[in-house]
């Protein structure tokens, strides 16, 4: 397109932004929170709610000071320098009022009144009650108030034009409180509000379009913006869908990270460490009997099995070596793993996605399950980015995608590369 075109589209659409600002919605006027309340019973469940949305994951810098912002987020428009949200007057919320708080959190709507950024994921949090929202404003203003100006984000052109946002929200922002389901019991409906509210885990498991609105199946399965992970499709039993799971199963994954099917790793293991620990008993199964109910639709794409060619059969014995040498000690001569420490990987969805690019992380970067109050230092996975080369990762990859009754595409080298260039 010729710049003079791009430039009267914008024009156009920036008119439009302004044009569509005032038919938003005013938001709803009124608090639901009973005045008496005790005032530390609400910030306890505040706090509690706070953990559930894990507003501190990405309200905290690497090593600062909790909820007081500068978190870096790398999106495909820019880069996001979180806000900081303490009751600092000056450069946090202090002088903001339970409104202000409600309509961000509700209507992703700053105290000026300028629209928010979808990377604060305000589409999933219009979802929560007043009585929730109130009860975590509360907690946030109860905190030790930090001053900290945070540098402002770094947002791409023409994305950093706000008024772009209006038109954003036309299209693609739906407003309102979950509605529960009357043929469900409280269980499931308290499940479901947490999944598709505070969890915000649509914010990661749904495709998004090059705009970052979710785009295609809910839960659906999707690369994570700015980074290599994918978040696997929840709906589907080739890959993240719980569906045919015990109870207990589901639970144990939610809550430490680990069970006898799948290991959290990578973001998951810090939504794990950082937020789902901490769920009631409760709590967890109500979440835990959402996710079993979610329909398991056909899989979002399947991985192929190689052809057994002499070629491929020669690949996979030389995977089957490196695999030996540096693997198996932990991961077991079958690819059995050790129960609660090291994670199986026959039979392991993870391992098999269509799209390689999590096992190939996991083995260049190695890391930890997620640390919780009941494993505190869990077992490592050493990084193999200085040990093998991208041949070698190749084919161990290769090796263990079809081992043990595992059936996956081949791994590439080339995928490999891609993989340590963009890895983040
Ligand atoms: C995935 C990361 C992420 C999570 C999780 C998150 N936020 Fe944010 N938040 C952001 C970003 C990014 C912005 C800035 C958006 C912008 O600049 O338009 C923001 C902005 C805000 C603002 C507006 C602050 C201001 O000064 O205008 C508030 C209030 C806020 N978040 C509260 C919360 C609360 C409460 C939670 C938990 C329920 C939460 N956030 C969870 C990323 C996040
Ligand atoms: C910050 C992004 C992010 C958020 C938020 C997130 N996830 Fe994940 N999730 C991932 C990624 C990436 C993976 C793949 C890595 C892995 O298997 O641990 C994953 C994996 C999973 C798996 C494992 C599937 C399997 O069988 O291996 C389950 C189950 C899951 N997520 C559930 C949830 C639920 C429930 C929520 C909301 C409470 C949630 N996730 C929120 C990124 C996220
Ligand atoms: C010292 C023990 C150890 C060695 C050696 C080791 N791993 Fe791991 N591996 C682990 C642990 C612990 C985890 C879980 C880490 C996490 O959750 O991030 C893991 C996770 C993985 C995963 C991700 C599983 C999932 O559910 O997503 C893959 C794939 C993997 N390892 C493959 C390998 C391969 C291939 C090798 C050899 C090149 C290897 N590992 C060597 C301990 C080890």
């Amino acid at each position: 397109m010729k710049p003079v075109v791009i430039a009267a589209a914008l024009a156009g659409l920036i008119g439009l932004g302004l044009f569509l600002a005032p038919m938003n919605r005013p938001p709803v006027n009124e608090s639901s929170a009973s005045r008496t309340e005790d005032p530390a019973k609400r910030q306890a469940k505040g706090a509690y709610l706070a953990q559930a949305g894990n507003c501190m994951g990405c309200h905290t810098a690497q090593d600062g000071r909790p909820y007081a912002g500068g978190h870096i987020l790398a999106t495909s428009i820019g880069t996001f320098i979180t806000p900081n949200i303490t009751p600092d007057p000056e450069t946090g919320i202090g002088q903001w009022t339970e409104q202000d708080f409600w309509r961000a959190l509700h209507d992703g709507k700053a105290r000026d009144g300028s629209p928010l950024y979808p990377a604060f994921p305000y589409t999933d949090y219009t979802k929560v009650t007043r009585e929730d929202a109130d009860a975590i404003f509360a907690y946030l203003q109860s905190l030790p108030p930090v001053s900290q100006r945070n540098p402002p984000s770094r947002i791409n052109f023409p994305f950093n034009l706000r008024p772009l946002l209006y038109v954003w929200r036309a299209l693609y922002f739906e407003q309102g409180v979950y509605r529960p389901e009357a043929a469900k019991n409280d269980e499931w409906n308290r499940g479901a509000y947490l999944v598709q509210g505070l969890g915000h885990c649509n914010a990661c498991h749904t495709a998004r379009n090059p705009l970052g609105a979710s785009q295609g199946n809910v839960l659906g399965g999707g690369q994570l913006m700015g980074s290599n992970w994918y978040a696997p499709s929840l709906t589907s039993l080739q890959e993240g869908s719980a569906s045919d799971w015990p109870m207990d199963d589901i639970v144990q994954l939610l809550t430490t990270g680990l069970s006898s099917r799948a290991a959290a790793t990578g973001p998951m293991a810090d939504v794990v460490s950082q937020s789902l620990q901490y769920l009631t008993p409760d709590d967890a199964r109500a979440m835990a009997t959402y996710l079993k109910s979610l329909p398991g639709s056909a899989p979002h794409s399947r991985g192929t099995a190689p052809e057994l060619t002499d070629e491929v059969d020669r690949q996979f014995r030389r995977g089957g070596e490196i695999y030996e040498k540096y693997c198996q000690d932990c991961h077991g001569s079958f690819g059995q793993g050790a129960p609660g420490v090291y994670p199986a990987l026959a039979g392991n969805r993870g391992v098999t996605l269509a799209s390689p690019i999590n096992a190939i992380r996991s083995i260049l970067n190695g890391g930890y399950a997620p640390v919780t109050e009941s494993s505190p230092r869990p077992y490592g996975m050493p990084p193999f980015a200085q040990i093998l080369p991208d041949e070698d990762i190749a084919l161990v990859l290769s090796y263990i995608r079809n081992a043990w009754g595992n059936r996956g595409s081949l791994v590439t080298a080339v995928q490999v590369d891609r993989s340590r260039k963009g890895a983040q």
